[in-house]
């Protein structure tokens, strides 16, 4: 199965997509795209000698259309992205279009909630339990059918930061997980819950 990934930052969840599928695993990362031209995970990329394309005009369809269909990908995964996937694109790859968010959605999802916005929150409402998800891609922020979360308890003197980490430990197995069973069924799946997790 080949794999477009998409960033805007550091791109901490593509290098733990790229360390779980090495050489002869049934996925492969073929292309990474990004918003930015400064994204640090378009050196993770670069390292790993795999195609990048920085797009201009992210809401382009015609941009992204092209590059999926010249590295023939089967599956786009959204790791970091913070630009919403031309209604095009979503409607060729319906299905076929995967996205990791920080947080047990629905809740704590939507446009704006990204990175320690999300975490804020959390806290902000005295949850005791966060997480992970992953879900299929539509024209809406973070609305798409849910194919696995995870969870991690938030600790009582847990800080934005603090629970941000942890959460971002558990999308690193999340996501390979969920790829991985995608691989295997030969499109996105469902994950049986609970999760069970290469811990
Ligand atoms: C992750 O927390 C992901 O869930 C969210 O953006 C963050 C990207 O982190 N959508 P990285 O660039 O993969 O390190």
């Amino acid at each position: 199965m080949r794999l477009a990934v998409a960033i805007s930052g550091r791109g901490s969840n593509l290098a733990a997509l790229l360390a779980a599928l090495p050489a002869g695993s049934p996925a492969e990362v073929a292309l990474v795209l990004s918003n930015r031209a400064t994204a640090g995970g378009l050196e993770v990329a670069r390292q790993h000698a795999i195609p990048t394309l920085v797009l201009g005009e992210p809401a382009d369809a015609t941009a992204w259309l092209d590059a999926l269909s010249e590295h023939r990908i089967d599956l786009v995964v959204l790791a970091g992205y913070l630009k919403l996937v031309p209604p095009a694109v979503v409607h060729r790859y319906r299905g076929r279009i995967i996205n990791i968010h920080p947080a047990l959605l629905p809740s704590f999802g939507g446009p704006g909630m990204y990175g320690p916005r999300v975490h804020e929150a959390v806290l902000a409402l005295g949850a005791t339990v966060s997480g992970a998800t992953v879900h299929l891609v539509d024209e809406v922020y973070d609305r798409g059918p849910i194919l696995a979360q995870a969870r991690v308890p938030v600790l009582p003197d847990d800080t934005p930061e603090t629970l941000a980490e942890r959460v971002l430990e558990l999308e690193h197995r999340l996501l390979p997980a969920v790829v991985l069973a995608a691989a295997a069924a030969g499109r996105p799946v469902p994950l049986p819950e609970p999760v069970g997790l290469p811990w």
